[in-house]
């Protein structure tokens, strides 16, 4: 099986035990509505390594695409370096998000389109960002050529050595009895790129602090909906029993007991055709 076959095959399968578990509950339209207020941030915060080390790629002059834009987080500090910003989104409660923030900070180069990055009508531009995205993404090697043919200086990644979810992979085996099927991350990407043909640099990017959870109550809303637990259900209850014993309280609210931080990396390479 090729790397890319192998990547399919794990968002496949992934995307198939969701859906077990969901039962007779269709997926919902929008799965980022949940989340969507997480992905709101000051775009003139100067204390995010993650954009400040995505500044050094860009100058004054330079277009620059966000492919799964989500929020903003990225593309609007990154805009305000920028000649302009291109963000292609698909999920309407991030596109809110966005332009919210945008409008509120007053940045006014940014021009939205609403897709999926394999649908989405779009002009070349200098640099093409795409952070946090790939792991759900099947046809792996139309994205990333899409994503070199629409580069004309640089492509950069942004993904998570682990599974973003991985933190609660463990509680699948406490509520479901199960192991989580892992979606993949940078181990599957770096084949990829190697089978694709494509030289591109790795830099490990400092850890990020835990995320976690507000409070209990967030934390339990937020666990349901992730291992897709329905009301009045014995692994719902389950969940509820274990809570106590598996939430740890830090400075900022509640994670999950012996969960490791996610380390991100920024994977980028010149597009061999530009
Ligand atoms: C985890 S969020 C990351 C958002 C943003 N890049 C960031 O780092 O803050 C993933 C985003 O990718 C978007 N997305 C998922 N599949 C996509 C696709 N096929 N094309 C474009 N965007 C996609 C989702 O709608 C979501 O907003």
């Amino acid at each position: 099986m090729t790397a890319t076959q192998r990547w399919r095959e794990l968002v496949e399968t992934e995307h198939a035990q969701s859906d077990l578990k969901r039962g007779e509950i269709p997926p919902p339209q929008d799965h980022w509505r949940p989340f969507a207020q997480n992905f709101r941030a000051d775009p003139h915060r100067t204390d995010d390594p993650l954009v400040n080390r995505l500044l050094q790629e860009v100058e004054p002059q330079h277009t620059v695409m966000d492919v799964g834009a989500g929020g903003g987080r990225l593309a609007l500090p990154l805009a305000l370096r920028c000649a302009k910003m291109v963000a292609v989104e698909p999920s309407s409660s991030m596109c809110q998000v966005l332009r919210e923030q945008a409008t509120d900070s007053g940045v006014d180069n940014v021009s939205l389109v609403e897709a999926q990055w394999e649908e989405a009508q779009v002009e070349a531009v200098d640099i093409i960002l795409c952070a946090h995205v790939l792991y759900v993404v099947a046809g792996i090697e139309d994205f990333v050529r899409k994503m070199e043919a629409n580069a004309r200086e640089k492509v950069l990644i942004v993904l998570f050595q682990s599974p973003p979810q991985s933190q609660i992979y463990p509680l699948w085996q406490m509520v479901h009895v199960e192991e989580r099927i892992p979606l993949p991350s940078l181990p599957q990407f770096r084949e990829v790129l190697e089978q694709l043909g494509v030289d591109a640099n790795v830099e490990m990017l400092e850890q990020l602090p835990q995320r976690g959870f507000e409070d209990r109550e967030q934390a339990l809303d937020q666990l349901t909906d992730r291992l897709y637990l329905a009301p009045g259900s014995s692994q719902l209850a389950k969940l509820e029993q274990i809570l106590p014993d598996i939430l740890q309280e830090t400075d900022s609210g509640f994670i999950v007991k012996g969960s490791q931080p996610l380390q991100p990396a920024l994977v980028s390479w010149r597009p061999q055709a530009n």
